[in-house]
């Protein structure tokens, strides 16, 4: 950890939830695994059922054919091959030609014998594929139980096990489902209630400063009667704060309101930014502008707004540079109307495993940052511009970019 001081101290409020929601999708993934072994094993056991069933099926046929008193054999087919009623079974000879059939609807549905036979003749294919079939020996009692031919029971998983099969399946995907909707809307009402706060702070703010910087104004206006004041440099500076005071509130204001977009020539309005810059950071910070493929490249911004994203993204380069370096703002023109603003320093770069983190709220790495700055910016780009705004590239100790996409 590079900055364990900082990080423990910063807005502990709006540190995020990752642990829990990891523990959260650890416990979903060990049910799902929990339910569909269960069912498995539920399966299995129907499964060895079904299989004895049949097993059982095929020896009491077997012994029906092979034996012809029938003192107690009603009673034992009635109780097992008349009882199953959910294992769809089928009867053929030695060729394969089915005769019986129990619990295949299609075939009992059949209007005539050809198209019965027919439907039999497919299903089986299918149980074949399903489980081997049974071997029922036919013998002749009158002839010292000689071999006189043999019987193949097909068999198939019942209705019941093969919904039981898929049955976690879909019940898993109606949980996943519901838990999705219910993330989205939980999500979209927290975003809405950031939005409020947001709104509503800025729009106060901006309101508030409204009052004392009309009456400082007043003052000024005052002053310049007075003779005392003509030569002084008092009266200069306090136009400059008023200034500064202004754009703070109109900023704030526009923040607070759906800010209008006007189309406004970027390379213009990037050089005014930076002119208001160059004359507050150290002299060693150079800038260069530049755009492509001419300087006639116009976009829909919000001036007070736009200027606010490069004077945070600026000011944020000149910290990784420590005050000594180059700033270099390109405006690019790209397909599909949209423009690119690419903002590069020469600073100490952004370590990997925190380029994900640099856009959240309270995320700092210095000592009087409030890890807002990025935050605010991402804000303005994507809300109020719906342009796009990324890491476009950092490397340690050469630099960074950061891309903004707007549309003309
Ligand atoms: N150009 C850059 N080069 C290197 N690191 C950067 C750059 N821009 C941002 N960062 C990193 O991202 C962090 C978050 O930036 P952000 O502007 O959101 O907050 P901050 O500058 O720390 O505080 P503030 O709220 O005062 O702006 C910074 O602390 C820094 O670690
Ligand atoms: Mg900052």
């Amino acid at each position: 950890m590079q900055y364990p001081l900082k990080e423990a101290t910063t807005l502990e409020f709006y540190k995020d939830n990752s642990n829990f929601k990891w523990v959260v999708v650890l416990i979903a993934i060990l049910i799902s695994i929990g339910s569909i072994y269960y069912t498995s094993i539920v399966v299995e056991s129907l499964k060895d059922r079904e299989k004895r069933l049949i097993d059982l099926f095929a020896n009491t046929l077997e012994y029906t054919a092979n034996e012809d008193g029938e003192s107690n054999l009603t009673f034992i087919f009635d109780e097992i091959i008349v009882a199953n009623n959910s294992i769809p079974v089928i009867i053929a000879d030695e060729f394969g030609i089915p005769s019986q059939s129990k619990n295949v609807k299609k075939a009992d549905e059949a209007k005539t014998e050809r198209e019965r036979i027919r439907i039999l003749a497919e299903t089986l294919k299918d149980m074949e594929k399903d489980h081997e079939p049974i071997v029922v020996t036919l013998r002749n009692k009158n002839k010292n139980y000689e071999i006189t031919g043999y019987n193949y029971i097909y068999y198939q998983n019942s209705d019941l096990l093969k919904q039981l099969t898929y049955y976690p399946y879909i019940q898993l995907s109606v949980i996943f489902l519901f838990g999705l909707i219910a993330y989205i809307a939980f999500n979209s009402s927290r975003s809405a209630e950031q939005n409020r706060v947001w709104v509503g702070l800025a729009k106060e703010t901006a309101h508030q400063l409204g009052t004392p910087l009309s009456s400082l104004m007043a003052w000024v206006e005052y002053f310049k009667t007075d003779d005392r004041f003509k030569d002084s440099d008092i009266i200069p500076e306090l136009n400059k704060d008023i200034e500064r005071l202004e754009m703070i509130t109109s900023r704030f204001s526009n923040i607070g309101s759906v800010p209008q977009l006007n189309e406004e020539n970027l390379y213009d309005a990037l050089e005014e930014t930076i002119s208001y810059l160059q004359k507050r950071v150290s002299t060693r910070v150079k800038f260069i502008l530049s755009a492509f493929p001419n300087k006639d490249i116009k976009a829909d911004i919000n001036k007070p707004l736009f200027a606010w994203v490069v004077e945070n993204l600026c000011k944020n380069a000149v910290d990784a540079m420590s005050g000594t370096g180059t700033i270099e703002i390109k405006i690019l023109k790209a397909n599909e109307g949209k423009v690119m603003v690419d903002i590069s320093d020469t600073g100490k770069g952004i370590p990997k495993s925190k380029i994900g983190s640099v856009f959240q709220p309270g995320y700092t790495s210095k000592k009087r940052g409030w890890g807002l700055g990025l935050t605010l910016v991402k804000r303005i780009i994507e809300n109020y511009h719906t342009g796009k705004i990324f890491v476009k590239s950092s490397e340690l100790d050469k630099g960074t970019t950061f891309r903004i996409v707007l549309k003309v």
